[in-house]
């Protein structure tokens, strides 16, 4: 089921999403970007891309906001928040990341002057997601 996301906490996940980006580390990219990620329990985990030298290793700030989330128990999610510069979509690797934990999870694009310039959910995002179902045994 499909929760509708009240203007208030799409706020706030914005305006925290554009708070955390300042610790993005990317040296080499220079897009900076922020995440933060609302659990049904109603906290609030942010996370940012985290380049490296040897560049594949560098970590998303979309999975970075999850994987904090995880490892502190919670795995359920409301929605998810990310600002750029510019807008730009997550990439395939976190909407799959996201997909585990919830298809119907509302993910909301944002720029850093605070415009939403696409509200989807992850099941929008990454049509035939690969799902823990897949793995049922028969
Ligand atoms: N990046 C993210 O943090 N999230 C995305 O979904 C897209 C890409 C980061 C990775 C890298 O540090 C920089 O943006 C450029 O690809």
């Amino acid at each position: 089921m499909t929760m509708k996301l009240e203007d208030e906490a799409r706020r706030q996940l914005v305006e925290a999403a554009t708070q955390v980006r300042r610790w993005a580390y990317a040296p080499y990219s220079n897009y900076a970007v922020g995440a933060a990620l609302l659990t049904d329990s109603g906290k609030v985990y942010d996370g940012v891309n985290i380049e490296n030298a040897a560049y594949p290793t560098t970590m998303c700030a979309e999975r970075v906001a999850v994987f904090k989330a995880v490892s502190e128990g919670e795995r359920r999610f409301v929605a998810i928040a990310v600002v750029t510069s510019n807008g730009g979509t997550p990439c395939g690797s976190c909407r799959q990341v996201l997909a585990e934990f919830g298809i119907e999870t509302h993910v909301i694009i944002a720029d850093t002057a605070g415009n939403v310039v696409q509200e989807a959910t992850v099941a929008d995002l990454l049509p035939g997601a690969f799902l823990p179902s897949d793995l049922a045994r028969e």
